[in-house]
């Protein structure tokens, strides 16, 4: 029987680590099958006691699935939350419920902490699209005009930029370097977008999100005959005739407010689907009409290897200072241009 669940409303993405969760023995009543929550308690109670004896906080993308988002995660959020959260942190220990690239960046803001990734095959197609030497070679052919980078890439090319961005704050970034024109690498798409966003000419590297790009507008013109009144919410990674076709675009975070401030009737996120069972916890009143596309990176994260990571002080991700210097200086710039509205 599926009870009313207790949990921390998505929209506040902090609380101070140990302080404020239900017991684990509710936290994801109503969330996971009764039968699966008798394998994962004994596993969270074990997570719960490491993160005290290891001065532990775990820190959760919004794409993480339930049973680590409502069981696990002591702080939430998109890629620009979540580098803000690490480099706010006063544990000794950062566990990254999410992909590299946003282990790497917790490491790069708050470097004297001890940051661990549960399984280092959690990549990311756009991270691996390019590396610091083709920002090199860009910079040689583009003289002078300044590098935008999206977090979704290595810290040795966030080494190469000017600035970082994410999805929640691209067009505010590159509206605040004040130029006509700008390279922003290394997802063609989020960068499309902007530029439809803007005045400012964009440059573009074709690295693209092997899940966003899987969507296509045609087939969300499908949906909307098959239910019609649906509102379509999609994440900037999507190519141009998807984003046409949706009604809101937004980075997970913003997605998820469109919903909590908007409460349709009907919602299709276009996105990694684990985040529509998430929100949909929120969420009693919205029907999630949910094609399926998940991140097989953000999928690696378990219970299980979070509770490894714990156990073992495994996998401990390094970045060689004088990257993380020049990185730093990237994404301090970002953060303080801070999230579009
Ligand atoms: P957000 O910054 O919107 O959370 O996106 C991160 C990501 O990897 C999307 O695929
Ligand atoms: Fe990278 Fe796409 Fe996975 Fe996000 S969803 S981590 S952009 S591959």
């Amino acid at each position: 029987m599926l009870h009313t669940p207790t949990v921390i409303p998505l929209d506040r993405p902090t609380r101070a680590p140990q302080t404020e969760l239900p017991p684990v023995s509710e936290r994801l009543e109503g969330i996971v099958p009764d039968v699966e929550r008798v394998v994962l308690e004994p596993l969270i109670e074990e997570i719960e006691a490491l993160k005290v004896e290891r001065n532990a906080v775990v820190l959760a993308h919004n794409y993480m699935t339930p049973d680590i988002f409502y069981g696990v995660a002591d702080l939430r959020g998109d890629s620009l939350q979540l580098a803000r959260l690490a480099a706010e942190t006063e544990a000794d220990v950062i566990v990254m419920a999410g992909v590299h690239f946003m282990a790497e960046t917790a490491k790069i803001v708050n470097p004297s902490k001890t940051v661990l990734i549960p399984d280092t095959r959690a990549g990311c197609s756009l991270a691996e699209s390019i590396s610091g030497a083709d920002v090199r070679l860009l910079r040689e052919r583009y003289p002078g005009v300044p590098v935008v980078t999206y977090v979704n890439t290595s810290a040795d090319v966030k080494a190469e930029s000017d600035i970082c961005c994410t999805s929640s704050n691209a067009v505010k970034v590159v509206e605040s370097l004040g130029v006509d024109r700008v390279i922003f690498l290394p997802d063609q798409y989020l960068g499309r977008w902007v530029a439809s966003q803007t005045n400012v000419d964009v440059i573009l590297w074709q690295g693209s999100c092997i899940v966003h790009e899987k969507f296509t507008g045609d087939e969300l013109r499908h949906y909307r005959t098959m239910w019609p009144g649906v509102e379509i919410i999609a994440h900037p990674e999507c190519p141009p005739d998807v984003l046409e076709e949706a009604d809101f675009v937004g980075s997970t975070s913003g997605m998820i407010h469109y919903v909590a401030d908007n409460k349709p009737r009907q919602v299709l996120m276009v996105t990694e689907c684990s985040m529509a069972d998430n929100v949909a916890v929120e969420s009693p009143g919205t029907e999630f009409v949910r094609p399926c596309v998940l991140c097989p990176h953000m999928q690696r994260i378990t219970v299980e290897n979070i509770r490894d990571a714990l156990v073992h002080m495994r996998h401990e991700v390094v970045v060689e200072p004088t990257v993380a210097d020049r990185a730093r200086l990237a994404v301090e710039r970002m953060l303080a241009v801070g999230p579009s509205k």
